[in-house]
């Protein structure tokens, strides 16, 4: 099973360089599934469902999130009836969203979930014990699993991956919007890496116009933020599983520059 995710899709920029390379990204990779983290897809904050219907249109499998998949009060509905987009697990029960998605294309089935980070993060519980506690009742242990961690803190995100290793096929940091040089396979047989980085404008301040971010800093003063639309990139990984094993055996991560055309 071969599946390419896709790290925080950000804004129209980020969502226009996705439609243009998406299927030509998938032959290139022969993936069986398409994955991206959603928390920013509209303006860099939340998510519509006009702006998802786009990216099921061209090819995308499933969705994860993060802590701005909330932002959008008119999308809660759909946000809870959406079964391919996740919510992180480790917020409160009555959280709007789905916990678990389960795809299944080509003979193969892979179960998707998403956890936050406790560190620089909103409040939610800790993503070591909802992870143990989600296992305690998951039945199908044969499906793999892949596991967004949407999270700031990298030494949070080394560590789950020691406690996940060998119990789950990947587990693929989001968040930072900064892609970490850092994919590996772990002992046990789990792809990994920190962060997979943002699908967007990198020149910028993690997707917003940099000269808003600099006067921030420089002030204090807040102002409204603006999605660039300048240096696209596309940062994403692609990971190999095993077929007979579930386990995964490549994990590559991809970092490219590409205009609109
Ligand atoms: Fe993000
Ligand atoms: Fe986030």
């Amino acid at each position: 099973m071969k599946i390419l995710f896709f790290g925080d899709v950000f804004g129209k920029p980020g969502r226009e360089l996705l439609l243009q390379e998406l299927s030509k990204l998938r032959w290139e990779f022969e993936a069986d599934f398409v994955i991206i983290n959603a928390e920013n897809l509209a303006d860099g904050r939340g998510i519509t469902e006009k702006v998802a219907k786009s990216l099921w249109s061209a090819g995308v499998d499933a969705m994860t999130s993060g802590n701005h998949l909330w932002d959008r009060e008119e999308a809660i509905e759909y946000i809870i009836k959406e079964k391919r987009l996740v919510r992180p697990l480790n917020y409160p029960f009555n959280t709007p969203g789905n916990m678990l998605c389960r795809l299944e294309k080509n003979q193969h089935r892979l179960d998707l979930i998403c956890l936050t980070g406790q560190i620089f993060m909103p409040p939610c519980d800790s993503a070591f014990h909802a992870f143990d506690e989600f296992m305690t009742r998951r039945s199908e242990r044969e499906v793999s699993l892949l596991v967004d961690f949407h999270a700031e803190s990298t030494a949070e995100k080394r560590a789950l991956a020691w406690h996940l290793d060998g119990k789950v096929a990947a587990l693929v940091g989001t968040h930072t919007h900064i892609q970490t040089a850092d994919a590996e396979i772990m002992p046990q047989g789990t792809a990994y890496i920190t962060d997979v980085g943002m699908t967007g404008a990198h020149d910028s301040v993690i997707g917003v116009k940099k000269h808003i971010v600099l006067e921030r800093f420089h002030t204090n003063v807040p102002h409204r933020f603006e999605t660039s639309d300048r240096g696209l990139m596309i940062n994403a990984v692609w990971i190999e599983l095993d077929d007979q094993t579930g386990k995964a055996i490549k994990i590559k991560n991809i970092r490219r520059k590409q205009e609109l055309i």
